[in-house]
């Protein structure tokens, strides 16, 4: 759906900035795709280049089968009405009510029917027709963002950009937007590129999700991918297990798994069938959709020889096991 191609972008001036170098992601259709990394990473550009309010000095932007490079004027104009987007700082009209704001998107976008009702359908379907006379003043941080997603979605785009959405909205408020959204998601079949600081945000609904560091993409993938991978930053961050203990000898493991294997209690198994002491000593465990991935620390008594039988029946079950230090000391 959205696909960026070794896309980069320098802003010129005294001090060139290198916003995006040398940048390649593709988010699939119907996907929550999260993108998260320190202040100045380039995340808004990149999110900008997808809209075409930002042009790449290098590399591709496709987003729905268009070139978004090669377009301009009307046709740029067009394909914007496929990609809506939102703001931590909501952009609404001030001197507008929740309801001409969103008729105004209408209008934008080119709607000629019943526009008064149609604005009142998609307030409606954000949970707001009881405020939609209300000033932005008048409204909470998390009804202007109601108002702001009616908004975004005037135009029935496929695509949503969110930068920031819920930056501004305490936590109870973000948990009710990402829930929206992810009902939007699933019912419209709308794909979803955000940008956020939160990793609760990425857990909350995201599927996949790439971490930005200075213009670069370092690490990305469907979340249970980028979890398995050892030693993720970003698997790190969205399921941490906290420091290791001081080693005590024994074999020290993190199970990785996604889907199909957690049903098995494999701990269970570790015990019954290979006659193990497995003490947990960490866990961080999520459920994506209707998936739960997650990380478990396990010790096992003695060197990591005596266990190999067990870890290979456990990879068995498409478990992803990392040995991170044994007798010898090593720390992995
Ligand atoms: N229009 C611009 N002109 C010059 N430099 C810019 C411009 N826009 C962004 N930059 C620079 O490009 C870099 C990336 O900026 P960007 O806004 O994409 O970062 P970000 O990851 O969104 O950061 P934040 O989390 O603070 O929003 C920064 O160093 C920024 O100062
Ligand atoms: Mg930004």
């Amino acid at each position: 759906m959205i696909t960026l191609a070794h896309v980069s972008k320098t802003f010129p001036g005294p001090n060139p900035v290198r916003a995006l170098d040398d940048v390649s992601l593709h988010v699939e259709a119907g996907e929550i795709y999260g993108v998260v990394g320190t202040s100045g990473a380039g995340k808004s550009t990149l999110i900008r280049t997808v809209n075409g309010l930002e042009r790449p000095d290098s590399g591709t932007v496709t987003v729905n089968g268009r070139d978004m490079r090669a377009l301009h004027g009307e046709a740029l104009r067009v394909a914007r009405h496929d990609i809506g987007m939102i703001f931590q700082q909501f952009n609404l009209l001030s001197s507008k009510t929740a309801l001409a704001n969103v008729e105004l998107a209408l209008i934008t976008s080119g709607f000629t029917g019943d526009r008064e009702r149609e604005a009142m359908n998609m307030l409606d379907r954000v949970g707001l027709a009881d405020r939609a006379h209300q000033y932005p003043a008048q409204l909470s941080g998390g009804q202007k963002q109601r108002v702001g997603i009616a908004r975004a979605l005037a135009s029935k785009p496929s695509v949503l950009l969110s930068d920031e959405a819920t930056s501004a909205l305490d936590p109870e408020t973000t948990h009710q937007i990402l829930s929206l959204l992810k009902e939007l998601n699933e019912e419209l079949n709308l794909t979803v590129l955000l940008i956020t600081h939160e990793m609760e945000v990425v857990k909350t609904i995201c599927h996949s999700a790439a971490l930005m560091r200075k213009g670069n993409i370092v690490e990305q993938g469907k979340l249970v991918d980028v979890l398995a991978v050892h030693g993720s930053v970003l698997g790190n961050e969205l399921f941490p297990l906290g420091p290791l203990p001081r080693s005590r000898g024994n074999t020290i493991i993190e199970v990785t798994f996604a889907g199909v294997a957690t049903n098995e209690p494999f701990i269970a198994q570790l015990v019954r069938d290979h006659d193990i002491d497995a003490s947990l000593l960490g866990a961080a465990i999520e459920n994506i959709g209707d998936m739960q991935i997650g990380r478990t620390r396990l010790e096992l008594p003695g060197p990591v020889e005596l266990h190999q039988h067990a870890l290979a029946d456990l990879r068995s079950k498409g478990l992803i096991v990392d040995v991170i230090s044994n007798r010898e000391g090593n720390d992995g």
